[in-house]
């Protein structure tokens, strides 16, 4: 695969199919202060003071359990700022790390130098502030510890090692750049990449209010379709379902919705018709469901 390949998204903002990601995501404020702010601070800083002076990379870390955010934020994020740079405008980059990986011998360490070190410099040499999103990069980063050497062929370990020294290399020379990574196992990241995080930023689960704004966002989307959800939204009953919901991930409480709509072959035909009851039981059957989930692997930086 070559490398341009690997960059699954490279979009101008304003762009209107990137404006609601950063609201459709209910956490607690600080989460998207904290990654607006760094994002914006690095980007203001950089180019004005050498690396010397502010020893910043422009790396973001999102970490936290399975579905709680984290790549619908960092997605959002281009967006928002955007209205907040000079040019009114940024760029956003994604890219697929799992297609950096090969097999082929010295293969994955090539290629993340070209990506990280030419290929993304070159596409934002324009000076557009620009967000790359490395999803899930505990790939591209793993922890060289002697447990992983032993487990790891040692191709894998090269390639965090061209992925430290493009961080290093574009922390210098260019500023524009603004690295957001997500991972659900930040112990499986190497010391040293986590090291050069600006900002390292925890998307916990929801609590019962942000499962209650979250049930609600999702039961007003669906309202634009099925009328009656917008006002079942509204209804006092929801908070019940929203205690039962609460501490599982976002994507299971979104899906706790349409789990309640199976309950009945009637909400599956109509799903205008579904109740608070029907909610309940969804709301039982979800975090059950979610229950083999526990204990998988995530850990606070
Ligand atoms: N905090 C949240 N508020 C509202 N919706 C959420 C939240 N978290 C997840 N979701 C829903 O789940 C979907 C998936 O979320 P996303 O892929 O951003 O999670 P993630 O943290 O990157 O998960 P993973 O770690 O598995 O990659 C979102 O599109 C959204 O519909
Ligand atoms: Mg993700």
């Amino acid at each position: 695969m070559d490398v341009a390949e690997t960059i699954t998204q490279c979009r101008v903002m304003p762009d209107a199919a990137y404006e609601p990601l950063w609201d459709s995501i209910v956490v607690p404020p600080t989460v998207k202060d904290r990654l607006l702010r760094s994002a914006l601070l690095a980007l203001s800083l950089r180019p004005n003071l050498p690396f010397e002076v502010t020893a910043l990379h422009g790396l973001a870390v999102l970490f936290g359990p399975p579905g709680t955010g984290k790549t619908t934020l960092a997605r959002g994020l281009a967006a928002q700022l955007a209205p907040l740079t000079s040019a009114k405008k940024t760029r956003f980059i994604e890219v697929n790390p799992h297609g950096l990986m090969s097999a082929e011998h010295g293969q994955s360490q090539r290629k993340v130098a070209e990506l990280l070190g030419e290929h993304i410099p070159r596409l934002a040499d324009d000076g557009i502030p620009t967000v790359v999103l490395l999803d899930e990069v505990e790939s591209m980063a793993v922890a060289r510890s002697e447990a992983s050497l032993a487990a790891n062929p040692a191709d894998v370990h090269r390639a965090t090692d061209a992925v430290l020294t493009a961080l290093d290399a574009n922390a210098v020379r260019t500023p524009q750049l603004f690295i957001v990574a997500t991972s659900n196992f930040t112990r499986a990241l190497d010391a040293a990449f986590l090291s050069r995080a600006d900002v390292a930023i925890e998307v916990p689960a929801p609590d019962k209010d942000g499962a209650l704004a979250i049930l609600q966002r999702t039961l007003t989307g669906m309202g634009q379709a099925y009328p009656p959800l917008a006002d079942l939204a509204y209804d006092a009953g929801l908070k019940r379902v929203a205690t039962k919901l609460a501490g599982i991930d976002g994507r299971r409480i979104r899906k706790a919705v349409t789990e309640a709509m199976l309950s009945r072959i009637e909400t599956v035909l109509d799903p205008g018709t579904l109740t608070v009851k029907d909610l309940l039981a969804g709301a039982t059957t979800a975090t059950e469901s979610s229950d083999f989930k526990e204990g998988d692997g995530h850990a606070a930086a």
